[in-house]
């Protein structure tokens, strides 16, 4: 770090202007420091929120062309993160791998990228036309769950594609898992191919040294990181980071223009200053005394009957090169009951939260938020589980595995054609004109232009009884019905 970090340019600036300086407001918002919002909002979450919920302003910068204290805000997320530029984001990081996509493909342009994305990356394919290059990542056989690409495999794929603009890579996976981004970046740069990595649940990765090397670190020519998830900031702000290279600066800022809103919210924009104040101040302490307890709490966990912990012993230098231990990902199918199942039942039963469920593993996110008395929670509330709950058949459990449909049309070529609703038990063979997925965490079972297949059906009939949240089909009393191209 070059900076000083003690300042929080834009959170001090807000606070200033919404706490201190008694302007008259003739401007929008029409809430006017909170006056015209409801009592009852008020009365529950407080006033002085109200107050920094304020518009662009001469004082407070402006996020399409920053030239003051957000200008300033940026330089120092960018000098934490170790990158050229930072842009604040108030889309989440959904905005930002879109941003990155459009920042490096046109109509036609190839990307090559692994098939376990989340729903913004193939939405960013229909957005900009790309033409996409799918890569089957590691697949972990006794959890079922999707891990990094191999390098063999990109390699590959640059050497059939040469003329491909950009990779796409998961830095890490929804499970903290990591592809060798070194060595892929070293190989896609000898061809000119930029980087773009989505560091959505990694926004941690610069402060400690126990956790993955940062993409930006590495090389990327892009990363989004999710300050939301686990930096600090309010849900929805994030920042996509830059470096000089492939991809010019001048183009990032125009695609960015593109999508943001004129009226960012300065809440969203303030918590990320503060959040990185707060990072690059504590983070590496604070991240220390985390580490400590969540690998022990993963210690307690694997030691449970019946409970396997997902850790470092998975690395095989290539597909799991590096591995983040905040991730719990804990494999529960030897009580022959599916991680839907689990997830649902550790909401009912102790009332935990967790991020999501998989066929055979939950995961607990474990964060800068969490201390001693959360993780002895979760542990404690494993341990009447496996206590409560018999050894049962762990091939009780279905797979759903990841799969790559035939592709007959580009995403979005595809998403522009004419199309109806059908029954999904007619729809075989048919070309789906919508993504349809289990939401957390968003990893399309098909997406538009792909061939529908009898396991898809099955599977998204199998994720429906396990009472998931489901994007993408239709359904009506008991019929389903899923959008298809019109032959
Ligand atoms: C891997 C990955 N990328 C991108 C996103 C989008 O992030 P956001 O919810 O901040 O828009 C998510 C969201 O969960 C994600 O899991």
């Amino acid at each position: 770090m070059k900076n000083n970090h003690q300042k929080a340019p834009l959170y001090e600036a807000l606070t200033a202007y919404g706490l201190k300086a008694n302007a008259v407001p003739f401007d929008v918002p029409g809430h006017k420091f909170g006056k015209a919002i409801p009592t009852q909002f008020k009365d529950d979450v407080g006033e002085a929120i109200f107050k920094l919920d304020v518009n662009s302003m001469k004082e407070l910068d402006s996020l399409s062309n920053p030239t003051g204290v957000i200008k300033e805000a940026e330089s120092l997320a960018a000098d934490l993160f170790c990158a050229d530029h930072a842009f604040f984001l108030v889309n989440g990081s959904t905005s930002g791998v879109q941003k990155m996509i459009l920042s490096t493909c046109s109509d036609g342009d190839k990307i090559i990228l692994p098939r376990n994305i989340h729903k913004s990356a193939f939405n960013a394919i229909i957005l900009s036309g790309a033409h996409p290059i799918y890569i089957d990542p590691v697949i972990d056989e006794t959890s079922g769950v999707s891990m990094g690409v191999r390098t063999n495999d990109i390699k590959q794929a640059i050497d059939s594609h040469p003329d491909a603009k950009a990779i796409f890579i998961l830095h890490p996976t929804y499970f903290g898992y990591t592809s060798d981004l070194k060595a892929i970046i070293d190989y896609a740069h000898q061809k000119d191919i930029a980087v773009l990595a989505d560091q959505s649940h990694g926004s941690h990765f610069s402060l400690h040294p126990d956790f993955p090397t940062s993409a930006i670190a590495l090389g990327a020519d892009m990363a989004t990181i999710s300050m939301h998830k686990t930096g600090g900031s309010l849900t929805q702000s994030s920042i996509l980071l830059h470096n000089n290279g492939i991809v010019p600066f001048s183009r990032v800022r125009s695609t960015i223009n593109i999508f943001q809103t004129s009226s960012a919210s300065y809440l969203l924009l303030a918590s990320l200053d503060i959040a990185r104040k707060q990072l690059a101040l504590e983070g590496k302490d604070r991240f220390e005394r985390l580490l400590n307890l969540v690998k022990l709490a993963a210690k307690k966990l694997n030691k449970l009957k019946g409970i396997d912990v997902l850790g470092s012993d998975h690395l095989d230098g290539d597909a799991m090169h590096s591995f983040d231990p905040t991730k719990l990902t804990i494999n529960m199918s030897a009580f022959g009951m599916s991680g839907f199942k689990v997830y649902d039942y550790f909401k009912t039963h102790y009332n935990i939260q967790l991020e999501l469920g998989e066929t055979h593993v939950v995961l607990a996110v474990v964060s800068l938020g969490d201390d001693e008395t959360s993780l002895n929670t979760l542990v404690e509330a494993f341990t009447d589980f496996s206590k409560t709950h018999k050894l049962s058949d762990k091939d009780a459990v279905k797979s759903v595995q990841l799969q790559t449909p035939e592709m007959v049309y580009t995403p979005r070529h595809a998403f522009f054609k004419p199309s109806m609703l059908i029954d999904l038990n007619k729809s075989v063979g048919m070309i789906s004109a919508d993504s349809i997925m289990v939401y957390p965490p968003g990893i399309p079972l098909v997406v538009p232009g792909e061939k529908i297949t009898e396991r898809i059906i099955k599977d998204y009939e199998y994720l429906n009884r396990e009472n998931n949240i489901l994007i993408g089909a239709h359904h009506k009393d008991d019929d389903i019905y899923i959008k298809v191209l019109k032959p």
